[in-house]
């Protein structure tokens, strides 16, 4: 793993015992390691500034927790695993510079779920430690240039030293890989999304959820456990009078029409007369100010208004369900009150007897990056889901409970910027799926991680930031009979979508845009690559952190001589869609051994279409594409004006080089120097001249088309959304087309169209055109997300 040979880690012991003998391993193997004295993050960091290892998930559940359960011991070591990330971050280690040339920064979790990410179920006294993992993966997102890993080692009763030996092995020569389970017998698992289907020819090595699209086929013959529900079947559901799970409340309803008992904190109050008119927020907000006039400023409105709406909602819910005739009880509480829960559960089962399901659909979102969480933030998001679920179960204990049902997230799975205690939340629901499901083997146990859907809390923003990256919501009406399917099977008699998985991924996409379903079956290799200083001396100035990074503009450049393997066609230009960066690539040893990595191609969702990933060692993914099913040369209807407003601000904008480069905003070396004018910036965009991998001198004549040139022309976006956000790096583009394949022969211009700024994404335009006007290059839909090392540094 990279960073580790550069300034001091800290290793958390955590109550693990495995601290100390984890110091003698790495220092003996040459890494300099220390043991976090203290327990207050923000202290220890000041003085050892090579990372964080944190042992806290190896503890026993014996170690006191502040309510003196194992339980509570759990959730405690994930709280301050939180603690100790954002104390990484407020300490600068993560930011994108390395004045001491020591290498990356490097952040570890280490949790005892048994090995196997919690898949087995069988440690289910460590469930609740199941977010640890989704905090690395998240941080990773956060903080590009932090060398990230998750283990996931079974303690199997093995002695200290021997646990410390396995972690240390595996960070000494495990590469990079993010995410490890390692097993007491040795074995060593990656995981991998599976599509349902594939599901029985699951290679071994593999550890992972089933996925099944909105519109999967499936598999006729699976086992399941059988539940039947009809009108005597008493289902209570969290967040169920709101939001998406309403919706498949409503859709179970239609189908088997069983009592149901929702659970929410609106109350079901009146709302003031004459308001009736006013249906979105923003008419509310209107007339709420024309009718008790505008005390307390739009603030104030707009929470009544969204108070009204909500009240509406749940009015909506109940209404559809009468309609249906399913009976239904709505109760007015916060699930992570034991005592209001209790109360209700007691008038629940005085009514209508025991509780026979329970679907856990309630969640807050509070999306900050790691650095900017406060407390209050993390409890509400963490709580209301992991909280809330624990209430629930030990209410529930005593119940004939036939059915559980979690709600969670894709953002378990794989991190999402600004989501860090979501996606430990909702691992750690996963992992407690797994737990129950192992302990109660007649119980239907679902744990849906679920995609965007049109509806909910996913805002449009952040609907079109899944768009882009291959993943469009899921329709409402969809999303509630796959729901409804999971549970049931589907009306036409077939049986569920993920037969006899836990765990279960629901999405309006396939598993490889997901996560990476490895290469499958039917992929094949269309090329191998080597990248070594000797062959790509100038990748040393592109170094962001000290170590050097492929740009994207390599990387699609790598992918479209994989289209060009496919099709001669390609051979006078390429349209490429969905670019998505899975995984950077690192390539810490670039001047030693260099990297290999491979461009394969697996079918893609049309007929006719192709997905064109670059993997790299040990077959990881790191980009991806789509190509097809039209391959004829890309044709261009933009017209790329100048950006409105340019300002020639004199410490950005220059004919000198050293100007363009020296104010900051860039991290490039000489060999990177592509734009060698910039005309100017504004919240429209940007403009320059770009030049060549000729004038830089990079040689080579493998070229599809001239990266240089691109470069420059994404460094352009890279100083726009810089002015505009602070800094960003480019994680996605809708569609890439190559018109003019070759490289430069004068230098060119480039252009950067402003699209649209949220407070994590930035999208915009680019291209590289040709003197005569004509587009050589154009990325359109360019997604950057914001960098938190950046973002200091320009307000
Ligand atoms: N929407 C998506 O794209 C998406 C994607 C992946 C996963 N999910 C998951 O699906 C579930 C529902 O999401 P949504 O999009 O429908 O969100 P939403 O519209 O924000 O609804 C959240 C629901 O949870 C309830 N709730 C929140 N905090 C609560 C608390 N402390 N006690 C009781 N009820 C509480 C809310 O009701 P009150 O406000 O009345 O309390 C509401 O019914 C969540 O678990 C979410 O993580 C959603």
């Amino acid at each position: 793993m990279r960073g580790l040979r550069g300034r001091p880690l800290t290793v958390v012991d955590g109550g693990s015992g495995v601290g100390a003998a984890l110091v003698d391993e790495l220092t003996h193997a040459g890494v300099a390691a220390e043991l976090a004295v203290g327990r207050r993050p923000a202290a220890v960091l000041t003085r050892a500034r090579g990372g964080v290892v944190l042992l806290g998930g190896l503890a026993g559940p014996d170690t006191a927790a502040t309510d003196g359960s194992p339980t509570g011991a759990m959730l405690e070591v994930q709280r301050d695993a939180f603690n100790w990330a954002r104390a990484v971050a407020g300490s600068g280690l993560t930011e994108d510079s390395d004045p001491g040339g020591r290498g990356s920064a490097v952040f570890v979790t280490v949790q005892d779920t048994g090995g196997d990410l919690g898949l087995g179920g069988a440690r289910g006294d460590r469930a609740w430690l199941g977010g640890l993992a989704a905090l690395a993966t998240t941080a990773a997102a956060e903080w590009p240039s932090v060398a990230v890993k998750a283990l996931d080692c079974e303690r199997a009763g093995r002695s200290p030293a021997a646990v410390a030996a396995v972690v240390a092995a595996e960070l000494l020569r495990g590469g990079d890989t993010p995410v490890v389970a390692l097993r007491g017998d040795g074995t060593r698992l990656v995981p991998a999304v599976l599509p349902a289907d594939e599901d029985a020819a699951r290679p071994a090595g593999r550890a992972g959820p089933r996925t099944g699209s909105a519109t999967a086929s499936r598999p006729a013959d699976a086992a399941r456990t059988e539940l039947e529900i009809g009108p005597e079947t008493v289902i209570a559901v969290t967040g169920g009078a709101r939001g998406v799970t309403a919706a498949g409340v409503v859709e179970l309803a239609r189908r088997h029409r069983p009592r149901f008992v929702l659970l929410g904190r609106t109350a079901l109050a009146d709302e003031p007369p004459g308001l009736a008119g006013a249906r979105d927020e923003r008419a509310l907000v209107r007339e709420l100010a024309r009718v008790s006039g505008t005390a307390g400023g739009p603030a104030r409105l707009r929470a009544r208004a969204r108070e009204i709406l909500a009240v509406r909602e749940v009015r909506a819910t109940l209404a559809a369900l009468a309609e249906i005739g399913a009976p239904v009880r709505y109760h007015c509480l916060d699930v992570r009150d034991e005592r209001a829960v209790a109360a209700a559960f007691d008038e629940v089962r005085r009514e209508w007897g025991p509780v026979h399901g329970l679907v856990h659909g309630a969640g807050a979102l509070a999306d900050r990056l790691i650095v900017d969480k406060t407390d209050d933030d993390f409890a509400r998001v963490f709580d209301t889901k992991v909280g809330g679920l624990r209430v629930l179960l030990e209410e529930l204990a005593g119940d004939p409970l036939r059915l559980l049902c979690l709600f969670t997230s894709v953002a378990g799975w794989f991190g999402n910027p600004g989501q860090s205690d979501y996606a430990m939340a909702n691992a750690t629901l996963d992992h407690v799926a797994s737990a129950y499901q192992a302990a109660h083997p007649d119980c239907l146990v679902r744990s849906i991680a679920w995609g965007p859907w049109a509806g909910g809390m996913v805002g449009s923003l952040l609907a079109e930031a899944f768009t882009r990256r291959g993943i469009p919501p899921i329709p409402l009406p969809r999303g509630a009979q796959a729901f409804a399917d999971e549970l049931t099977g589907a009306p036409d008699g077939a049986p569920a979508t993920a037969a006899g998985s836990t765990r279960v991924m629901i999405a309006s996409c396939d598993a490889s845009v997901i996560g990476g379903a490895g290469r499958g079956p039917a992929a094949g290799v269309l090329g191998e690559l080597a990248v070594h200083a000797g062959a790509q001396p100038w990748l040393v100035d592109h170094s962001p952190a000290g170590t050097a990074v492929l740009p994207l503009a390599m990387a699609l450049d790598w992918l479209a001589r994989g289209a060009l393997a496919l099709s001669p066609a390609v051979a006078s230009g390429v349209t490429l869609r969905d670019l998505r960066v899975l995984r950077k690539i690192a390539l810490p040893e670039l001047a030693r051994g260099g990297h290999r990595f491979a461009v394969v191609a697996a079918p893609g969702r049309q007929p006719g279409e192709t997905l064109l990933r670059v993997d790299g060692e040990g077959g990881v993914p790191h980009y991806s594409a789509r190509f097809g099913p039209d391959r004829s040369p890309p044709t261009s209807g933009e017209r790329w004006p100048t950006p409105a407003g340019l300002v020639d601000h004199p410490e950005e904008s220059a004919r000198h080089r050293d100007r363009i480069y020296g104010q900051g905003a860039l991290f490039h070396g000489p060999r990177f120097h592509a734009i060698t004018w910039l005309m100017g910036m504004s919240p429209d965009g940007a403009e320059g001249t770009v030049v060549g991998v000729d004038e830089l001198a990079w040689g080579g004549d493998g070229w599809y088309f001239d990266v240089a040139a691109l470069d420059g022309g994404m460094q352009l976006a890279g100083l726009w959304a810089w002015r505009a956000l602070g800094g960003a790096i480019p994680v996605a583009v809708r569609e890439c087309r190559i018109h003019r394949p070759g490289l430069l022969r004068e230098p060119a211009r480039g252009v950067v169209h402003a699209r649209g700024i949220d407070g994590v994404h930035t999208h915009c335009d680019v291209a590289v055109l040709d003197g005569d006007g004509a587009p050589r290059i154009e990325l359109l839909g360019v997604e950057l997300v914001l960098r938190p090392d950046r973002m200091s540094r320009s307000r």
